[in-house]
């Protein structure tokens, strides 16, 4: 496929382009600096672009056969930068008439009781509560877009640098936990599952949850 990697510099991002072009696809990472480090690829282009620009958007994406975002805003940034980049790249994407997006999403909207999401626990983290909100905004923005076959793929609670195993569960709308409770993904991992659902779809308008 010819994907259009949104965010492609990032801790994420570089991990996905990776593992998009290991499996043979061309990939275009957008980035506002328009450099991704470590990848030397005849299939890979870094470009600069504005995720929260729908113009910009829409221009990049013309002609890709699907877009993947693992965007995020910088930690000088508020979180509601995630919810302008969501709304720039569905308006984008519908000019482009690109009609396939992967979306990097958060943990916090998982739920872990059958009225609990993982973001209203007394134990998550008070810093990590604004991006969380965020990301499930995102997610609803994606639910309310017309003609778009979104998935949301979020990572388990804990997500870091790692190893690529090649393994990993999903669940619907749940957070994935392991046999102690611990709910955790490598970015590896993480990338093999965006790309994995990228390819099969089998997730199609879903918020998925992944973990170990
Ligand atoms: N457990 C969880 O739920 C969990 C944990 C970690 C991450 N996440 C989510 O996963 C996503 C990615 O995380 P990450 O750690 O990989 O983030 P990151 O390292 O900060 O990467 C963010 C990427 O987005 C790009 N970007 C930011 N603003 C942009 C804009 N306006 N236009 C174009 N590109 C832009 C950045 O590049 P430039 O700055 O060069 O533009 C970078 O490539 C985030 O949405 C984050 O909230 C969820």
């Amino acid at each position: 496929m010819n994907v259009l990697l949104l965010g492609a510099s990032g801790r994420i991002g570089q991990r996905t382009a990776t593992e998009l072009l290991d499996r043979g696809h061309t990939v275009t990472g957008v980035s506002r600096s328009g450099t991704v480090d470590g990848i030397d690829d005849n299939e890979f282009v870094a470009v600069v672009g504005d995720a929260t620009d729908p113009d910009h958007v829409a221009m990049l994406a013309a002609g890709h056969d699907a877009v993947v975002s693992t965007l995020g805003p910088s930690d000088d940034e508020s979180a509601g930068r995630l919810t302008e980049m969501v709304e720039a790249v569905i308006e984008g994407l519908r000019r482009a008439d690109v009609d396939r997006l992967v979306w990097t999403g958060g943990a916090g909207g998982l739920m872990v009781g059958p009225e609990t999401m993982l973001v209203e626990t007394d134990d998550f983290p008070e810093e990590w509560d604004a991006i969380a909100r965020a990301a499930i905004d995102a997610y609803d923005r994606l639910s309310e877009a017309s003609g778009l076959a979104w998935s949301y793929v979020a990572p388990a609670a804990l997500i870091e640098p790692g190893e690529r195993t090649g393994e990993y569960r999903t669940a619907e709308r749940e957070l994935v936990t392991d046999e102690e409770g611990d709910s955790y993904i490598s970015m590896e991992d993480f990338a093999v599952a965006l790309v994995d659902e990228l390819e099969e779809e089998n997730a199609v308008h879903t918020y998925l949850g992944t973990g170990y």
